[in-house]
């Protein structure tokens, strides 16, 4: 009888052990599907640019960004807010310009605006970030 309730103890166990590896990790946080898009959006963009077309929106707007819940664990800096208006004004500078090497210049600043932003909150995607910035020669 006793051995009997061990092997049901054991097979219980790993029951629950191999189910906690199968179940996938947390869901991405809602911060981290518009972060995604937001990515989506300057590698779009700057075939845009490369190719001459014209500016697209992106589909996000401040409000949204800050109310956006981000991955448990994680922190947002005190200057959040801060570092979000900045991002959507540099954003609407971008949107405005005509020219084509001002165009470029309006692109960078907006995308160093998310690397500033990352510096405080989430260095991680830093680089994939970086790679977007267009070279200009001095
Ligand atoms: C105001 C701060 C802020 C700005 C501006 C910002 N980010 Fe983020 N980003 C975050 C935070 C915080 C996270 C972590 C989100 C989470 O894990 O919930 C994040 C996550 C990401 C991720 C990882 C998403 C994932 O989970 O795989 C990428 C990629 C990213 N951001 C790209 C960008 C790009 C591109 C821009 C600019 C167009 C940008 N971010 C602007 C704060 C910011």
């Amino acid at each position: 009888m006793k051995r009997r309730t061990g092997v049901i103890l054991w097979m219980v166990i790993s029951i629950v052990i191999m189910s906690s590896m199968i179940t996938p990790k947390e869901k991405p946080s809602e911060m981290s599907k518009l972060m995604k898009s937001m990515l989506v959006y300057i590698q779009n963009e700057k075939q845009l640019i490369e190719t001459n077309k014209p500016v697209s929106r992106l589909s996000v707007d401040a409000q949204k960004m800050g109310k956006a819940k981000i991955t448990k664990g994680k922190k947002l800096s005190k200057n959040h807010k801060q570092y979000v208006d900045r991002f959507f004004e540099d954003l609407e500078k971008y949107y405005l310009v005509k020219d084509s090497s001002e165009r470029i210049a309006t692109f960078n600043k907006m995308v160093s605006s998310c690397i500033t932003c990352h510096q405080h909150e989430c260095p991680g995607p830093i680089t994939v970030i970086k790679k977007n910035l267009f070279e200009v020669k001095e």
